[in-house]
Parts: structure tokens; sequence; C-alpha cells
């Protein structure tokens, strides 16, 4: 095939990042070139998110806008992939012949042969869960991510079941990846120039991978990779409470390259709401946690989600979930208003007044933002360590990020590129801290 030109647009979570890039290996194989352009691509992939709101509308619209794109011009291969696709599979080409193919994300090792046909002149959907097949196809597949930071999946899929949540009707059960194969797209990470690997799951920390009669835990991948001299830094993320086990929590003590920041999502400061989300974890669970990573390091900080006036939250339950709040300054964090999403238990139920619901958001994020404030202030005059990701294009500025995971733009040389450095916190806003790059700080 000539070579031809392919714009991927990813909504939702670090996996549909993740996964664009992995399909991006894949059709690179037919000879497809990433273009940046969207207006003039030859095929053009939508990976979608059906995590809140009106998701499958916005999917619509978004198709609406590209094909005004190319009203005068020839049509792109349109590619609907990702969790909407998985909800939706053949009724969206049913409603929008502009659709060429619709891809879940257990399909995505197909994605070559359907395009194949597809250039053969036929409409295709593949929404099965072959999470199996899938992996197995990508492990074969160079990952040829360069950027200095990269994520890398290693478990997919939820059996949990929480009442709100349609992660496990749209990524399908639990799933964790090999192991070795793992460390071997670890290893490709690396020598590509990755120095921070951030491990991803829908439930990252329920990892676990049985081999002749051994049981590997995230846990041994964090210690794995701990040893790989040129990577600097490693995250996980989504962790849930319940999983949070002993051996993960004592990586904090063992690995000086996993970062001290843990993203816990609780959803909720009320026992009572927990119990109805079916969360499998209580406010007690959390602060366990929370006390036991704190007292290994005090520096270790903590991000969460929240969902507030989910059904039948009351006044006191929301109180509760904001003097949690008030307790763990969490250095930042998502809040939503809970949503509704077909198929779910919740979905349901009766709706709470949606003017409260927005009053408690407004409340909740207003805290939030006041720590997140407040904790960027702190640092202002300090120096602190920052990962340098790239330079900004349109300024002659570098970006990185610090430990937290809070971006920090700063002057200093592109050579230094890839380096943690020291940078001297001039300034900062709720979302970014501002310094230039202090020479007389040995880098750390
Ligand atoms: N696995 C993670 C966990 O157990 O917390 C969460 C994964 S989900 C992709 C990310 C976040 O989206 C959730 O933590 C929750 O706060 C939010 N979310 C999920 N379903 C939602 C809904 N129906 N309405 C509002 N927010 C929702
Ligand atoms: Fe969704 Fe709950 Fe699974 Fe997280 S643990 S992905 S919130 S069902
Ligand atoms: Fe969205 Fe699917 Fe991720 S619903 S949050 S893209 S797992």
């Amino acid at each position: 095939m000539q070579n031809k030109t392919i714009f991927i647009k990813t909504f939702g979570c670090q996996m549909n990042e993740y996964d664009s890039n992995r399909i991006y290996d894949s059709v690179s194989k037919l000879g497809f070139i990433k273009t940046n352009n969207q207006s003039s691509a030859d095929c053009y992939i939508l990976n979608t998110c059906h995590i809140r709101d009106k998701a499958k509308e916005k999917v619509y619209h978004e198709i609406g806008r590209i094909k005004k794109l190319f009203r005068n011009k020839k049509k792109p291969i349109m590619v609907v992939a990702g969790c909407v696709a998985q909800a939706e599979n053949e009724e969206m080409v049913k409603r929008e012949p502009f659709i060429d193919i619709v891809l879940g994300p257990q399909s995505y090792h197909k994605v070559n042969d359907l395009l194949k046909k597809h250039i053969e002149n036929l409409k295709q959907e593949e929404t099965e869960f072959d999470t199996i097949s899938k992996f197995g196809y990508f492990d074969q597949i160079k990952n040829n991510n360069n950027k200095i930071s990269a994520f890398l999946t290693i478990q997919e899929g939820c059996d949990k079941f929480c009442s709100f949540c349609v992660v496990p009707f749209t990524r399908g059960p639990e799933y964790s990846r090999p192991f070795k194969k793992i460390l071997l797209e670890a290893e490709q990470l690396i020598q590509n120039g990755v120095k921070e690997i951030t491990l991803l799951g829908q439930n990252v920390n329920a990892y676990s991978y049985k081999e002749n009669s051994k049981e590997y835990r995230i846990s041994d991948l964090i210690n794995s990779l701990n040893q790989y001299s040129e990577l600097e830094r490693i995250r996980y993320t989504t962790s849930h409470p319940r999983d949070m086990t002993d051996d993960l929590i004592d990586c904090y003590s063992l690995s000086h390259k996993l970062m001290p920041f843990v993203h816990l999502p609780i959803q909720s400061g009320s026992n009572r709401i927990l119990e109805l989300m079916n969360r499998k974890h209580t406010v007690e669970d959390f602060f366990k946690v929370y006390e036991r990573l704190k007292k290994i390091n005090k520096e270790i900080e903590f991000s969460s989600d929240f969902i507030i006036g989910y059904p039948g939250e009351t006044k006191r339950d929301f109180e509760e979930t904001f003097k949690l709040i008030k307790k763990i300054k969490f250095i930042n964090s998502f809040s939503f208003i809970f949503s509704p999403r077909p198929g779910t238990k919740a979905s349901k139920l009766e709706m709470i007044d949606k003017n409260i619901a927005k009053e408690r958001l407004i409340l909740i994020q207003d805290e939030l933002f006041k720590n997140q404030v407040e904790i960027n202030k702190s640092m202002e005059n300090t120096n602190i360590s920052v990962l340098v990701e790239n330079k900004l294009e349109k300024q002659n500025k570098l970006f990185g990020r610090n430990k937290y995971i809070s971006p920090v733009i700063f002057d200093g040389s592109v050579n230094q590129v890839g380096k943690t450095v020291k940078v001297k916190i001039q300034t900062s806003n709720q979302n970014t801290l501002f310094g230039f790059v202090n020479k007389n700080m040995k880098a750390a």
C-alpha cells in the first residue's frame, strides 16, 4: 500500500492514549503515517470515551464536524474506536453511514485486517471481547513510543461493578498481561529513550498474573522496573483502595524510583453512599492506606476522584465528603456530578435535584482547588526536581513534571530534555508551577 496519512483523536483516560499509540504502531505496518493535519487525513480514528454525560451524542456531533471538514474533499476512512464503539457497536454504522469501521477496545488487533478489507469496500464492526488475542498480537509489534514519559498497560477491564460505572461493560472482565511481556515492552520503551513509565489499568493494583505456581503482582513489576538504570521514574494508575496490598505499600520504601504520589479514587466520604455505590471499601479502609503510606514517607501526596450527587446522597453524606477533603489535603483531584450510564445499576435510580448537585460540586471544587493553590504556593522559592519532557512549541520554555505530576514550565536549554533538573519555582497558579533551571543546584 502506498503511504497514507492517519489522524487519531483521543478522548477519555490514559488507557485510550496508550491504545491510540498502539493502534498507530499497528497501522504503520500498513504504511499509514501519523499526521497532525486532521482535514487532510486518509484515515480518521476517533478513540472514544463512555464514562460520563452524553458520550454517544458527543461522538455523533464530532463526526458531524469531521464531515464538514471533508465536505469538498475525498472522504477519509472513518473509524470509531474505544468505549462508545464497544457500547454501541453496529448501531453506529446504521445511524451514521459516514462511519466505515466500528472497533471495540478488545478488537484493536484486528485493525489492520479491517482497514485492508475496507479498502475492498465493506462496512465493518468488531466489538468481541478478545483481550488475550489483542495483547498477543500487540506483543509482536514493537512499541515505538519515544516520548520521555510513556504509558504501559498491564491490566485491563474490571470485575468490581461499581453501580455507577460503565467500564466493566466497555472494557470487559479483568485481564492481566503476562509479566515477562510487560517487562519486554518496558525494555523497548527504555531503549526508545523513555525515562518515566506509568503502569496502566482500570484496576491497576489488582494486577495478578500466575505462572509456574508463582503469582506476580504490581509490586513485582515495580521492583523489576526499578532495576533498569536508565529508567528514572515509575508511576501507576488507577488503583482501587481495596487492592492497596502490603506488598504494594512496601514498594514505597523499597523503590526510590516510585514517585511519592498516589491517585486513589474514593468517590465519597460517606460509608452509606460507598455501600450504595458497591465500592467494596469504607472511608476507614481508605484512611488506613493513607496513614500507612504517610508513615513510610510523609512526602507522599494523594489525589482522588469524587462523584457528587449520587442517587440518595443527603446533605449529611455530602458533608462527610467535604470533611474528608478538608482532612486529607489532596494535591489535586477530579470531581464530577453523577452521570447515569446506560446498562449500569445506578442508571435506574432516582436522581437528586440537579441544582443541589451543582451547588455541592462547586463547594467541593472550591475546597479542592484551594488546596491545590496552597500546595503550589508552598513550592514557590524552593528548588524542585523536574523530569524535562519537551520544549513547548509556542514558547521558548521547557515543560516537565515534578514528583507529584504537577506541570512545570520553566527556562532552561533544549539539551536538558530527558534529564531530571532542579527548577527554582518563582510563581504558580492552581495547575502549574513556573521557574528556571537552577544551575547552582546539582540535578537529582
Ligand atoms: N477504576 C477507578 C476506580 O475504581 O476508582 C476509576 C476509573 S473511572 C475510568 C474514572 C472516574 O470516573 C471514577 O473514579 C469516577 O469518579 C468517574 N466516574 C465513573 N463513572 C461515573 C459516572 N457514572 N458519573 C460520574 N463520574 C463517573
Ligand atoms: Fe469502574 Fe468501579 Fe471498576 Fe473503577 S472499580 S473501573 S469505578 S467499576
Ligand atoms: Fe472512558 Fe473507557 Fe477510559 S469509558 S475513562 S475511555 S476505560
